[in-house]
């Protein structure tokens, strides 16, 4: 990693909502003498943020700022360029998230942003894997809700398991919270790209190997009642199974034969059933142009949950897990799970990736890949809880 970049950290998408609960957390949590700067493409927007960050540190006076547009490719090449790492919020990822990966792969710098778009994620591994293999860059996706509490869930569950035997785990997600309306924005964009994303993702099977000697499989399970759980399960096709399936292949800690299945986890019957209605309802809808044009126009960009919402908001994942015929029961839960954790999950990984001693790895690769043990003792500091049951 080039030692002489101006800064070691980059946030871009600073003025967005997710974008400014990170840099708040930044504000109050990078350790002194970190050279961090906030990029975004509306300078005025950005000084706005900066205030409020003076608020929290009044050394944050002169923190930089970079006028970067995800439309105008130079801009986020002299980012990349300057920049140790470089974190981005600017979604949804699949309209205005390339630019930055190709900047970042080809100056060899590190990139870690918060999408769950499965169709972004593959694409990107297609066109910009090898450059960032051969730069030595870091392109870790993923880095918020969608898939960190998952992917560091099934790495903690792991330690508690022998790992010569084959490994199954079953996690189930539970949740209380709102959504920000960028949120919405990137959700109802991959609803209206199914197509695209099974090509991506056929593109991607295409040319990625797969692991030698060693079987690792997500299975969709079936929507069935947990008597463990006391709960409903329905399988959750997320882009969560695919990231902890990915990290399973990286690593062989995941043992000879791992096989991960990802559920919602619903106290009543009627809520999953209206639920999975209220999303097949969406999915259509959004193809047809008319309906596509009102429901985007309901959103505001940049608006999100009010600070008293975030607070009564949650979330709880419970793993069950068995090899060799041992079993563990594990859990990671903490607060608002959209923006308050999401922004710490990406602040706390942007400073691993910048500061700490990790092994090494390039290229497109998991939160588990890149970060592991140093990212889980982050998470765990900051107050996201991983215990066994
Ligand atoms: N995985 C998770 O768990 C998770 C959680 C939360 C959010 N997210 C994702 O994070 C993304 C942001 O969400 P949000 O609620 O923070 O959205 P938001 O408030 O609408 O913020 C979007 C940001 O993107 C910037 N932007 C838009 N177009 C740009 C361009 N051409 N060049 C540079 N910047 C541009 C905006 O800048 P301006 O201020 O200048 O408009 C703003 O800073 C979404 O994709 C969302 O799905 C994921």
């Amino acid at each position: 990693m080039p030692q002489e970049r101006t800064y070691d950290l980059v946030l871009f998408g600073a003025t967005g909502f997710t974008g400014s609960l990170t840099a708040e957390y930044l504000a109050r949590h990078a350790p002194p003498g970190l050279r961090w700067a906030l990029a975004g493409r509306n300078p005025n927007k950005l000084a706005t943020v900066r205030t409020r960050l003076t608020a929290i540190d009044s050394t944050l006076a002169e923190l930089p700022l970079l006028t970067a547009d995800a439309t105008a490719p130079a801009s986020l090449r002299a980012v990349a360029e300057r920049a140790r790492v470089v974190a981005s919020t600017v979604g949804p990822y699949i309209h205005h998230g390339e630019p930055l990966v190709a900047a970042c792969a080809a100056a060899g710098t590190d990139y870690l942003d918060i999408t769950g778009e499965p169709e972004f994620v593959d694409l990107m591994y297609v066109r910009h894997h090898e450059t960032a293999v051969r730069t030595g860059a870091r392109l870790v996706h993923t880095c918020g809700f969608d898939s960190i509490p998952y992917d560091l869930g099934v790495w903690f569950t792991l330690k508690h398991l022998p790992a010569d035997a084959p490994i199954s785990v079953d996690g189930f997600v539970r949740a209380g919270g709102r959504f920000s309306d960028g949120t919405y924005h990137s959700a109802l964009t991959a609803f209206s790209r199914t197509d695209e994303t099974s090509r991506a993702a056929a593109a991607r099977r295409a040319v990625e190997p797969r692991p030698e000697g060693r079987r690792v499989r997500t299975v969709s399970g079936r929507i069935s009642r947990s008597p463990e759980l006391g709960m409903w399960a329905v399988p959750l096709p997320t882009i969560d199974p695919q990231v902890v399936r990915r990290s399973a292949a990286a690593r062989p800690e995941y043992g000879p034969d791992f096989r991960y299945r990802h559920f919602a986890a619903v106290r009543r019957l009627p809520t999953l059933l209206a639920g999975a209605a209220g999303i097949a309802a969406v999915t259509g809808l959004v193809k047809l142009p008319p309906a596509r044009r009102w429901l985007f126009g309901r959103l505001s960009p940049g608006q999100g949950p009010s600070p008293e919402r975030r607070a009564r908001s949650w979330f709880q994942l419970r793993f069950l897990a068995e090899s060799g015929g041992q079993q563990v029961r594990t859990e990671v839960a903490g607060g608002d799970p959209g923006y308050d954790e999401t922004a710490k999950m990406l602040a706390e990984s942007a400073l691993c990736l910048a500061l700490d001693d990790l092994p090494p790895t390039t290229g497109q690769v998991t939160p588990v890949t890149a970060m592991g043990d140093a990212l889980l003792d982050r998470l765990q500091r900051a107050g996201i809880t991983f215990r066994v049951r």
